[in-house]
């Protein structure tokens, strides 16, 4: 029997692994931030001074290993054994990541592991990031496509990390996230893109709670 996958893909900071973390509460499924993963795959590589080189940097998180491990309530990143759920998030590693998850041995890993953490997983899944629904899982039952405006993301992201939220501060922040997301959506491997059977929603004028009600709906009827 198939895993029941519901995947929430779309551009930076639009609140997808929030999103996805209450989604799988609600329905008793396990959380999976694909993200995480290239984030540890760079932590990795920049820790280690390797070259952006692709077969290196997946031959390194071969051997320390870079993996998933498994929580109570889902799955998180592990760098030789430790968690580096925390460390992945600094701007180190969101300066550099796009240009890692653009490398096609580093994505061809990723996604294996991916698809091994979701198979080996005994409940459903939501996994959030950029090409789960049309690369990952093109088979989802559920696919959700979150969108926001720029710069209220880049309020959101700047709140989410305690940041103050004023107009310099979130004109820069969505400068950035824009130029991250310039380059997911231009790479040549599994660019970030919408599927075409996904469900697009738009956050900007959403409660979290509205959000997230429209996802477990989406998913109890699919699954139902
Ligand atoms: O949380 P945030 O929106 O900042 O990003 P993330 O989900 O942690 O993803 C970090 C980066 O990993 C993205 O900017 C992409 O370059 C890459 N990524 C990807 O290429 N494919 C995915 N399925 C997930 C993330």
């Amino acid at each position: 029997m198939s895993v029941s996958v519901i995947a929430i893909d779309g551009p930076a900071g639009a609140g997808k692994s929030t999103t996805a973390v209450a989604v799988a509460k609600r329905l008793g499924f396990a959380h999976l931030d694909s993200g995480s993963l290239y984030r540890a795959m760079t932590l990795a590589a920049l820790d280690a001074e390797l070259p952006i080189d692709g077969q290196r940097i997946a031959a390194l998180a071969e051997s320390l290993p870079v993996r998933l491990a498994l929580t109570a309530d889902g799955f998180r990143p592990e760098i030789a054994g430790v968690d580096v759920t925390n460390a992945v998030r600094a701007a180190s590693v969101t300066a550099r990541v796009s240009e890692v998850a653009a490398l096609a041995p580093v994505r061809t890993a990723v996604g294996i592991m991916l698809r091994a953490a979701a198979s080996a997983h005994p409940r459903g899944i939501v996994m959030d990031g950029r090409d789960i629904g049309t690369v990952v899982f093109p088979q989802a039952r559920v696919k959700v496509y979150l969108t926001a405006s720029s710069v209220e993301r880049a309020r959101r992201r700047l709140a989410q990390e305690g940041r103050s939220v004023h107009a310099v501060a979130v004109q820069r922040e969505s400068d950035a996230l824009d130029a991250r997301d310039t380059a997911d959506a231009g790479r040549a491997v599994a660019p970030l893109a919408q599927a075409p059977d996904a469900v697009a929603l738009d956050t900007t004028e959403m409660t979290f709670e509205e959000q997230v009600d429209t996802i477990v709906l989406l998913a109890r009827k699919a699954f139902s």
